[in-house]
């Protein structure tokens, strides 16, 4: 395996001669509060290590480390169709997945957008719009109607804690997400009673993390898969354990299930150090934090994750312009006072912007937050852009270091998913950086033992392999949860 693409951009502290003087001691403050060397990504990963220990142990910590209850490695033989959804980003994605049981498989999906209101809707709203998607993507791909349910994997991309495969107890919300009525309780349910108010012939047979999904998927195709992570709305990581490495397990694995079966770990990890001990938060990541439905909660995520890296860049501007009175001088500051106008296209626009005058960055500020922009302004907001991207790759490694050495991964494939992954322009660069300064890989190394790789389709593909392999539990009568 070769190194991934080009080198990251380089940092070019200290030769800003082309913007004016009055930008440069702010530009070079924040260059310091936003960069990441290798010494701070070491002990953000030491401590990472042992919260993902403490997770796992009966105290609990405040990573939950959720037992996924899939309790076998996919083989490549599953096969069958099946539903899969996915509730957790932008959109709500629905997936027909025929699987071919070659490690091969064929998927037909849809896409809906999430009503711009429901993040904050009512629980019932919810349901309903998931089970009216559902409606409509069975009668049209069903038009004869079905003989027996369709088994339904559901992808539920937040922390719900599990005692059995088809159950999901949410913990709290994530990624901006505050519906009433729903956390504290189990979610399975309640999909299936709308999914029944709508009439469509549908069982939900697993609850799935998207982590988990990811990994199971890319599993399937690919045997030096070692874990599934997401970079998207928000940022999490899944694992094969075994069971008897679990001590909150302890007493409460049924007799079929031994100390060496493997158990998908759900991480959480995007609420690593919610105590605020090693994450090197800046003033604006500690405001998003206090400005969002959930203070305290999600740490990492809200330093890394999609949801929030174009809320990074809003603030730093906000205060250039308004409280320092360095940008957009004498212009209207409404727009760029609006919370989370600039989503992670944002930045990622701006970075991609070929042109050497920025002349992309320039229609961009002027059609969505109708500001002029001096060439100036927009070389620092371009620095901004990669400073925040960077952070957020080099970050991203602490978790999957921390996993590999939990593990003693000393090779393998990270399988990566998410907008971020996919779309941010110099995240794979940045990430795979990182990993060779974390694990200490010089030039010498010729090919990265660890690198992060594109996954297959969890929350499609996996959701229904995972739905797959518990249905031929039950049906060989073993467990899919705790013992009764
Ligand atoms: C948030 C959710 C988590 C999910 C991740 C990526 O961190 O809590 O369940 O895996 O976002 O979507």
């Amino acid at each position: 395996m070769v190194h991934l693409g080009p080198k990251p951009p380089q940092h070019r502290k200290g030769t800003w001669t082309d913007v004016p003087a009055s930008f440069i001691s702010e530009l070079h403050a924040l260059e310091e509060s936003l960069t990441l060397p290798v010494e701070t990504l070491h002990k953000i990963t030491d401590k990472f290590i042992s919260e993902l220990d403490k997770g796992l142990s009966k105290a609990g910590g405040n990573i939950p480390m959720i037992p996924g209850w899939v309790l076998d490695f996919p083989t490549g033989k599953e096969s069958g169709d099946y539903l899969a959804i996915d509730l957790g980003g932008t959109n709500l994605r629905v997936v027909l997945v025929k699987l071919g049981g070659n490690s091969d498989f064929d998927t037909t999906q849809s896409k809906y957008a999430l009503p711009s209101d429901i993040r904050t809707a009512k629980s019932e709203a919810l349901w309903d719009f998931i089970a009216e998607c559902l409606k409509k993507f069975v009668d049209e791909e069903f038009p004869e109607g079905v003989t027996e349910p369709l088994p339904l994997g559901f992808t539920f991309s937040f922390p719900a804690s599990q005692d059995a495969i088809n159950e999901g107890f949410l913990q709290r919300w994530t990624k901006g997400f505050d519906i009433e009525g729903v956390e504290g309780n189990d979610v399975v349910p309640m999909l299936q009673a709308a999914v029944e108010r709508q009439n469509v012939p549908i069982n939900i047979v697993a609850l799935i993390n998207d982590t988990t999904g990811t990994l199971v998927a890319s599993m399937y195709t690919d045997p030096e898969a070692k874990m599934g992570l997401i970079f998207g709305t928000g940022c999490n990581g899944a694992y094969y354990d075994v069971c008897g490495d679990i001590p909150k397990l302890e007493g409460k694995l049924p007799a079929d299930v031994s100390a060496d079966t493997p158990m998908a770990i759900n991480c959480e990890y995007g609420s690593f150090d919610n105590e605020h001990e090693v994450l090197p938060r800046t003033k604006y990541d500690i405001q998003i934090d206090a400005e969002s439905p959930r203070p305290g909660q999600q740490a990492f995520e809200k330093m890394i994750s999609g949801y929030y890296l174009g809320e990074v860049l809003r603030l730093i501007l906000l205060e250039l312009s308004k409280e320092k009175k360095l940008f957009f001088q004498g212009q209207d500051l409404s727009k760029l006072e609006q919370s989370f106008i600039m989503d992670t296209s944002f930045p990622a626009r701006i970075e991609e912007d070929p042109f050497e005058n920025l002349s992309d960055t320039q229609e961009l500020f002027q059609s969505v937050l109708n500001l002029s922009t001096t060439a100036g302004e927009r070389k620092v907001i371009r620095r901004l852009a990669e400073l925040i991207g960077d952070r957020s790759a080099r970050l991203s490694c602490c978790g999957i270091a921390a996993i590999c050495k939990k593990r003693g991964y000393t090779s393998g494939h990270c399988a990566a998913d998410g907008s971020v992954y996919n779309r941010y322009p110099g995240f794979k660069e940045r990430a795979a950086q990182g990993l060779r300064e974390l694990f200490g890989w010089g030039p010498e190394i010729k090919e990265d033992p660890i690198i992060i790789v594109p996954a297959e389709d969890g929350s499609g593909v996996g959701a229904a392999i995972i739905a797959a392999l518990t249905e031929k539990r039950l049906k060989n009568g073993l467990s899919v949860g705790v013992k009764k």
